[in-house]
């Protein structure tokens, strides 16, 4: 059941640490599991005991309707806080971790926000507030370079770039490491690409293998992490049609603890 959370409802946040962990889930190319990975990490996450909030910032809001309900139900969205600079609407879910919610009227904000000088900084703003009631705090990016992926590079502190075991797949990766080095040189100095993780990778496949050959060939050459690749299973299809978490759709899935042993390797995130 989702509801909405008024600011302080919440539990407290469970570690010592005074800064929250902001990821952001960002491939430049599509279906390469951002939305998949962004809601199963902060299920894990949570489940963890980790104090967690989902923020949805693709214009086709895949990760406000996994939370079940539709997204023109939402009052007030992620828009409403990227434009008006409104204080964000939490809401709860039923797999203990929260989310701001977007919907199609995110896609009118690049235009909108046009003549705005601090454009690109609204979304670190916007997420200030949190940073003391959330041990972590997931962006679901969308799969483009434009001014949504430009808020979410300067809001966060470590970026994870799924890649799904094919040509398309790397080509998104890496023609996003340029906008990666200029937001750090430009406007985030803190910003950090805490890794890549395989996905949908299918050892029966030579083809998928060569390209997860490639992947770690042309990643730990430049020292960025290589998580152990996601596989390819049907159940994901599953889950994503009920809405679930793999593994409330289905908790014993060999790839449950693949998602486990990834989120447990972001509590040790530098
Ligand atoms: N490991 C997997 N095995 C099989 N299917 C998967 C796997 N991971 C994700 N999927 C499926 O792939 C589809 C695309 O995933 P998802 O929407 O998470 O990708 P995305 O990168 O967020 O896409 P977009 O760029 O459109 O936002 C979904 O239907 C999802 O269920
Ligand atoms: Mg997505």
């Amino acid at each position: 059941m989702i509801s909405m959370l008024h600011f302080g409802d919440s539990c407290e946040k469970s570690g010592e640490s005074p800064v929250s962990h902001i990821i952001g889930l960002f491939n430049q190319a599509s279906s390469q599991a951002k939305t998949t990975l962004t809601i199963n990490l902060c299920y894990h996450l949570a489940q963890q005991g980790k104090k967690v909030l989902a923020v949805d910032m693709d214009t086709h809001a895949w990760l406000t309707k996994q939370m079940n309900v539709s997204p023109d139900e939402f009052l007030t969205t992620i828009y409403d806080v990227l434009v008006n600079q409104e204080p964000a609407s939490i809401f709860s879910n039923d797999y203990q971790f929260d989310f701001i919610p977007a919907n199609k009227q995110l896609s009118t904000l690049e235009a909108v926000l046009s003549q705005s000088n601090d454009r690109q900084f609204r979304l670190k703003k916007a997420l200030m507030p949190f940073l003391k009631e959330y041990d972590y705090i997931m962006i679901d990016c969308p799969p483009n370079l434009g001014l949504l992926s430009v808020m979410c590079m300067v809001a966060v502190t470590h970026v994870l770039v799924p890649i799904e075991t094919t040509e398309k797949g790397i080509q998104g990766a890496k023609d996003f490491l340029p906008t990666f080095q200029n937001v750090r040189q430009n406007l985030n100095k803190k910003l950090k690409l805490a890794g890549v993780i395989p996905t949908k990778y299918d050892g029966r496949r030579s083809h998928h293998k060569l390209k997860l050959e490639t992947i770690h060939k042309s990643f730990s050459k430049a020292k960025i992490p290589v998580y152990p690749a996601i596989g390819l299973y049907t159940d994901f299809e599953n889950a994503w049609d009920e809405a679930k978490p793999l593994a409330a759709y289905n908790s014993k899935h060999i790839a449950v603890n693949s998602l486990k042993k990834i989120a447990q390797e972001l509590v040790d995130l530098q």
